[in-house]
């Protein structure tokens, strides 16, 4: 089937505008440096999830489901844009959440947690190794009460949800036209693999000579990460009919960025959030987004690119995380020590 022809549900609010950072560029002295504000697909607080759950939604609108099961971590962005998605389309949803393994704490509402609550999801926390089980667990449950249930899967990063990245290469390519400007990279947080592989089928399909750079969210292993992505692009092709050479460095993936794991905090990721906001007035998070900025500046300061190369920031959205990490950020900018690099509700904490 051609992506073009699969059913969709209209959640985003595309295309998202390219902007040069002339101040960020100036600053740097490195490759001229733009970004794609995919923060602002409109779409709850917007991110790279909405443009992921126009296609999976609009299956579970086809198949006729009643209710949405998904879930991830605590203060999951997915989640967020799910329940969103859902509640625009008159469905019921369920969140399985994954929290620390000493139990949370309900009384600190905060970043997307509050927002699982104000949209009225129902939650479930539980512990990282109850998570599949919960899950099984709730679409049995409605089943049995007569429901409808369609299950999405983590980050929506299966075919499905990369078509939606299969659109956003498509609308770059566009947009790389109209400006009269090639980008040689694209630069972006890259956790369980769907926008990356959407990205890359979308580049390669299109043969749009963007390479694309995933930096890593967690602590995975460079070709476990790889991996995964290629996983995702070899389906991509084969359920929609696209016809590339996959080849082995069409994935490249960074992983040196992530500090102590998923949800740590470095001072490299403050001072990216503090760098772009101040020189741009543009706002970051510190599980994702700088991540992947602070990838950017490194292999800036390192020389990987040069002053003629056009780079693209992927703007995946998430910057309500930014106030759970107030703590460690008011730190950062008051030049004092962070207080604490690995948030209470992580599954690492202990
Ligand atoms: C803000 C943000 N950026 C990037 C990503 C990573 O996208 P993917 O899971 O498709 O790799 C996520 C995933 O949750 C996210 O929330």
């Amino acid at each position: 089937m051609k992506f073009s022809s699969l059913p969709r549900a209209k959640l985003a609010s595309l295309p998202t505008p390219l902007q040069y950072l002339p101040n960020l560029t100036e600053k740097l002295k490195g490759p001229k440096i733009w970004v794609k504000r995919d923060d602002l697909t409109g779409l709850a607080f917007g991110g790279n999830k909405a443009r992921k759950l126009e296609y999976l939604m609009g299956d579970a609108v086809e198949k006729k489901a009643d209710y949405i099961v998904s879930g991830a971590g605590f203060h999951s962005n997915w989640c967020t844009q799910t329940a969103a998605a859902a509640k625009k389309l008159g469905l019921k949803i369920k969140l399985v959440k994954s929290g620390p393994a000493k139990g949370y704490d309900e009384d600190t509402w905060d970043g997307n947690h509050l927002l699982h609550h104000l949209i009225r999801a129902e939650i479930s926390v539980v512990k990282p190794e109850n998570f599949m089980p919960t899950i099984e667990a709730t679409m049995e449950v409605l089943k049995k009460q007569g429901h409808n249930p369609y299950y999405m899967p983590v980050g929506g990063s299966i075919a499905l949800g990369a078509a939606g990245y299969l659109n956003a290469m498509l609308e770059l390519t566009y947009q790389m036209v109209q400006e009269g400007t090639q980008f040689d990279y694209l630069v972006h947080a890259t956790g369980s693999g769907g926008t990356q592989a959407g990205l890359v089928a979308g580049t390669k399909a299109y043969n749009s000579g963007v390479k694309i750079i995933g930096a890593a969210v967690g602590l995975t292993e460079k070709q476990v990460q790889i991996n995964k992505v290629k996983e995702i692009v070899l389906d991509t092709m084969e359920k929609f009919e696209l016809n590339f050479k996959l080849n082995n460095d069409d994935i490249i993936v960074y992983n040196e960025y992530v500090g102590g794991g998923y949800g740590f905090i470095t001072e490299q990721k403050a001072e990216a959030i503090k760098l772009l906001a101040e020189t741009e007035g543009i706002f970051i998070d510190p599980v994702y987004t700088a991540t992947a900025m602070a990838c950017l500046i490194d292999l800036v300061r390192k020389s990987e690119f040069t002053e003629k190369d056009n780079v693209v920031f992927l703007h995946t959205g998430g910057a309500v995380a930014l106030f759970p990490y107030k703590e460690p950020l008011k730190a950062y900018i008051n030049n004092e020590k962070l207080p604490w690099s690995i948030p209470s509700w992580s599954p690492q904490s202990n």
